[in-house]
């Protein structure tokens, strides 16, 4: 995808960090570079995180499906992840986000939607079954991912190896504190059944969204400080063809101060 009009922060290796004024001009540039990679091969597979970055992203994508005449009937959607015991029809749940948001209003065909179940009573077969169906549709074109205020990508919780797949994780604390805002009453969440690293870092093109002041310091983090297992998002560093949006709230801990870009 990437053809960036504009290198609006820093690029190093093969990271590009791009500064937005507000939320929207970040969905919008989002939603935008999605677009254009789906014109470019209408069959892209795409993996997306659910929650709050991404949902103006989605609604755009939606949105601008009729004034571009893009066509979604053959991409491939990969869901990131999704909360164990939680069933897809629970709003909340990662699932009915990306039906409500995306795969409903677009009407995408169910056998390119590829979402885990993480009631399945084989939760590690779930696993086995998703890296063999990235396999198979032969790797991801681009990933979209939001960050934690812990860091985390995905349920990849600090400390996680970088070189997994999909696997079974126990939910950090702040990320079952931090998780109940995707939910109508309090909710039990203890563990996760996500995307690994190693397909983020075999993914062609990653594209990491951040936005408000609550994740500016987790943002300086995983941007500035060396890169480790224990800052779990630092792993975009590692990545050969990494997209950083913030927009200047999410930003707003980085030195130089970016200009924003309308
Ligand atoms: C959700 C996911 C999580 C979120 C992260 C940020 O599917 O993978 O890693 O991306 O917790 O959540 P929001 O965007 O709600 O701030």
């Amino acid at each position: 995808m990437l053809s960036l009009k504009a290198l609006i922060f820093s690029k190093k290796d093969n990271m590009t960090v791009e500064v937005l004024k507000d939320y929207h001009s970040l969905s919008e540039r989002a939603a935008g570079l999605l677009i254009e990679q789906i014109k470019k091969k209408k069959d892209s597979v795409l993996c997306f995180a659910s929650g709050d970055t991404p949902r103006l992203t989605l609604q755009m994508m939606v949105e601008k499906a009729k004034a571009e005449a893009v066509n979604y009937s053959e991409i491939q959607f990969i869901g990131l992840d999704e909360w164990v015991g939680i069933s897809p029809e629970t709003s909340g749940s990662c699932s009915s986000f990306f039906y409500e948001t995306f795969l409903s209003p677009l009407q995408v065909p169910k056998e390119n939607i590829h979402l885990f179940d993480a009631m399945a009573a084989d939760l590690q077969g779930e696993c086995f079954k998703m890296d063999r169906i990235i396999g198979e549709l032969g790797g991801i074109d681009v990933m979209v991912v939001g960050i934690g205020v812990n860091g985390h990508i995905g349920f990849n919780e600090p400390n996680t190896p970088w070189n997994l797949q999909s696997h079974v994780a126990q939910l950090h604390e702040i990320t079952r504190t931090v998780g109940q805002k995707y939910f109508e009453g309090s909710t039990d969440l203890t563990e996760g059944i996500t995307l690994g690293f190693q397909h983020l870092l075999d993914a062609r093109n990653l594209l990491l969204m951040a936005s408000g002041t609550g994740k500016s310091g987790i943002v300086k983090a995983a941007l500035t400080e060396p890169c480790s297992e224990k800052i779990p998002a630092s792993v975009v560093r590692r990545h050969v063809q990494s997209l950083i949006l913030l927009d200047a709230h999410a930003a707003s801990s980085l030195s130089p101060q970016a200009p924003a870009v309308e």
